[in-house]
Order: C-alpha cells, then sequence, then structure tokens
C-alpha cells in the first residue's frame, strides 16, 4: 500500500485526481468505481477543472457507484444517482448512460445486487475504484463486520452512519436504514484502488484501516490485501499514523 500525505483536502484531491487522469489518458473507455460523499468532492472538482484546462475527457468512460440508498424515491437530492448527477457527470462531462448506480428502487433487493456484479463484469471489471472512509472504518456501506468476501447486496446502515449522513437529509429518521453496496471482495476485484480522506475525524478510522489488523470490524482494512492501494489523507486524517516519517521518506526516495 502506498500511503501520501498532503497538506490539506485540495491537495488530496489534486493527487487523487493526477492518478484517475493518468488511467483516463491511457484507456479512453477506462471503468471508474465512484464513491460519493464529502470525502472525494476536491478529486471530482480536480477533474472538472482538467477537463477545462488540458481537455481531459470523459465521454467514453464507463462508471459504476459503489452503493445507493434504499427507499429514497429516484431524482431525491441525496440519492446517489443524484449525487453522481450533479457532482460526476455533469461537471466531467461522463455520457449518462455509461454510469450505473445499483438499483435501489428493484423490487428484487437480491437480484438488483447480482445484476449489478454482471454489469460489472460485463463492463470488463472496474480499472479504478475511488473510495472514501466512514468514521467507523466502513468502505461503501459495508459496515463493521461486513465479510471480507461480499458482493453487492443490501446492508443495513449503522446509527452512526445513518447520523454522519444526517446532514444531506432534512433530519436523522429521513436518512434510509438501508442500502445497497458493492461488497468488499467488488471493491478488491478492481484492477485499483484510491482512498481518499481529510479531517480529524478520520484519523481513527484511518489509522486503523492502514496500520491496524486486516478485520471485518474495520472493513477499510481489507485495502491491505488489495496489491494496486493508494491511501491519500491530508494532515489531519494522517495524525494518528506510526509510520509518517517512513511514508514521506517513500514520497521523496521514488524508485
Ligand atoms: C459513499 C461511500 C462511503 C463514504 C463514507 C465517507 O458512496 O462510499 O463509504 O465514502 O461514508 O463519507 P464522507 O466522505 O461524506 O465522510
Amino acid at each position: 500500500m502506498k500511503v501520501v500525505i498532503v497538506e490539506n483536502p485540495k491537495a488530496v484531491g489534486a493527487a487523487a485526481a493526477q492518478i484517475i487522469a493518468t488511467v483516463v489518458l491511457a484507456k479512453p473507455r477506462a471503468v471508474l468505481g465512484f464513491a460519493t460523499g464529502s470525502s472525494p468532492g476536491a478529486t471530482y472538482r480536480s477533474l472538472a477543472t482538467m477537463v477545462q484546462a488540458v481537455h481531459l475527457d470523459f465521454s467514453e468512460v464507463r462508471g459504476f457507484a459503489l452503493d445507493e440508498y434504499v427507499g429514497i424515491p429516484r431524482g431525491h437530492p441525496a440519492s446517489y444517482a443524484e449525487v453522481i448527477r450533479r457532482e460526476i457527470v455533469e461537471p466531467l462531462g461522463l455520457t449518462p448512460a455509461n454510469v450505473s448506480v445499483p438499483d435501489g428502487q428493484a423490487q428484487d433487493l437480491d437480484q438488483a445486487g447480482r445484476d449489478y456484479e454482471e454489469a460489472i463484469i460485463e463492463a470488463g471489471g472496474i480499472d479504478i475504484q475511488i473510495l472514501g472512509i466512514g468514521a467507523n472504518g466502513h468502505i461503501g456501506f459495508n459496515e463493521p463486520t461486513s465479510s471480507l468476501t461480499s458482493l453487492t447486496r443490501i446492508k443495513t446502515l449503522t446509527e452512526s452512519t445513518r447520523r454522519d449522513n444526517a446532514r444531506f437529509f432534512d433530519h436523522l429518521s429521513a436518512v434510509p436504514v438501508h442500502c445497497l453496496t458493492q461488497g468488499l471482495g467488488t471493491i478488491l476485484r478492481s484492477h485499483e484502488l484510491v482512498l481518499v480522506a481529510h479531517g480529524s475525524h478520520k484519523a481513527v478510522a484511518l489509522a486503523a484501516a492502514v496500520e491496524g489488523p486486516l478485520t471485518s470490524m474495520v472493513p477499510a482494512s481489507v485495502i491491505q490485501l488489495h496489491s494496486r492501494a493508494t491511501v491519500i489523507v491530508d494532515e489531519e486524517a494522517a495524525s494518528l499514523l506510526t509510520l509518517t516519517q517512513y511514508y514521506r521518506f517513500v514520497a521523496s526516495h521514488l524508485p
């Protein structure tokens, strides 16, 4: 795992965008995995700047969202389909038909999960998966005790995640209890992972994921099993890491 510590959230976004841009430049029909929430916002904004400044072209890129709420109507401003349309598809100029989000409206959610896995496989797999991390160590909506080999399926959100995400809704009771999320096994199948985090509220989870034991109690620790994972964090999110000197040494002695 490569750990990159930068000064602030904007620099986190710039560094992650650079990695994603490299993938898209090499493969215009690349398949990207999209996280939502606050963490990757700066990454998407940085990519949008590149679209304008250096004509980075996303029109052929395909995308798969990590997760979606169950039980809120299509078009709800907090649904991840809407967030992805607003924050990724439009500013980056993706073709809407090229972007898939788990169907949280499906009658048969188990089948919707299987269909989603099938669609990812048919697209040739995800070239690069963008991840945020929850304060409780989740990635996607794989809450603590998620199976390390899980695939896309319905999950029940923890009370703490619902509280954390209540800021996107009118009140806590409006936050859905269930979601459809790519599993930890799905995430591990991606060719490359980029996890971004900023802020002191992520420091405990980040340190546990990067330097703690591999455990379903910290679902993000599963990235330790991936051979191409980069973690990009600001100083605050990195504040509880113990090997920061080593990570900085590595950055200044690139092979
Ligand atoms: C959402 C997702 C989640 C978030 C995590 C952090 O698609 O994948 O794992 O990345 O909940 O959320 P923020 O960034 O809002 O703190």
